[in-house]
């Protein structure tokens, strides 16, 4: 007994291990993404959402967890790499009923390209909205996204903030079963290039480096604010994220607010409207 070794022969953990579950089971909580916006759109509107699109929806767990939430809600689901979205067809739309599963469409496509009809709510997480780095490519983005809105419509972006964005750092977190590593690798001061990876350690000391890769563009705050109102939006809300006053943790909590301190790392919700 004692701690786990790695076996003399046969795969390692990190060979048999599946990247999307380990994702999803570290990375992704879509059932509070989805309180989050259930209860801000029912605030800030007056009503109940009935349509959502989920764009880099990756394995469109976020949009299950939506079409599962209310008899009638329906999902839009785009990602322009069909293996992820083979994965969410298998594992986690083959799972729902047939009613479930003809309220949820996945698409493939480039986010900024495609042509969806008017929903309720849009969400862009993970920061993948940082995948464009060009001002005019965001505005253009933003905008396409302003018509495929109703009215009375939200979109939800999340966005993260403070010194430790600006710089290479590494943050392990255990997770049942095995440690989530995220690993800002290099940056660059004068574009804010930030090239990011997710690696998986296990329990055997087996590795899974590089198992989802990122370049983005660290966009600050402000000046996302800047373009979604360039791009038509009337009005953007940061919801930020609350710590505990006593021990410093983050909280599931987040707060509308204009006021920040000089926080090493933050993370919020920018929600902005029609
Ligand atoms: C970090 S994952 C986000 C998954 C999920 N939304 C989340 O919150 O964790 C980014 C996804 O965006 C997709 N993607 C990247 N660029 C895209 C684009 N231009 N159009 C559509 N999907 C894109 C990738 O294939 C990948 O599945």
């Amino acid at each position: 007994m004692g701690s786990p070794k790695k076996a003399a022969s046969g795969p390692t953990m990190a060979e048999q291990a599946d990247r999307h579950e380990l994702y999803q089971a570290s990375v992704q909580n879509s059932e509070f993404e989805i309180d989050f916006m259930d209860a801000t759109f029912e605030e800030l509107v007056g009503r109940k959402a009935i349509s959502m699109r989920e764009d880099f929806c990756g394995t469109a767990i976020s949009s299950v967890e939506w079409i599962k939430r209310r008899r009638g809600n329906t999902a839009v689901s785009v990602d322009n790499d069909p293996e992820v979205l083979d994965w969410g067809r298998q594992r986690n739309l083959a799972p729902l009923s047939n009613d479930q599963r003809k309220r949820i469409e996945l698409i493939e496509a480039d986010v900024r390209d495609v042509k969806t009809d008017k929903v309720d709510m849009i969400q862009a997480y993970n920061f993948s909205y940082w995948f464009f780095q060009e001002r005019k490519m965001l505005l253009d983005y933003f905008k396409s996204l302003r018509e495929s809105l109703v009215d009375d419509g939200l979109l939800f972006l999340d966005i993260f903030g403070g010194s430790e964005c600006y710089q290479t750092q590494k943050e392990k977190r255990k997770v049942d079963g095995f440690k989530y590593v995220w690993d800002q690798y290099e940056f660059n001061a004068i574009t804010y290039e930030l090239k990011c990876a997710i690696h998986f350690h296990f329990p055997d000391k087996s590795k899974m480096k590089n198992a989802f890769t990122y370049t983005w563009r660290v966009w600050g705050a402000r000046e996302l604010r800047e373009i979604l109102a360039d791009a038509g939006f009337s009005e953007t809300i940061i919801y930020r994220q609350e710590f505990d006053d006593e021990t410093d943790e983050a909280l599931d909590e987040y707060v509308a607010t204009e006021e920040a301190d000089d926080f090493a790392c933050w993370l919020g919700y920018l929600v902005a409207r029609p």
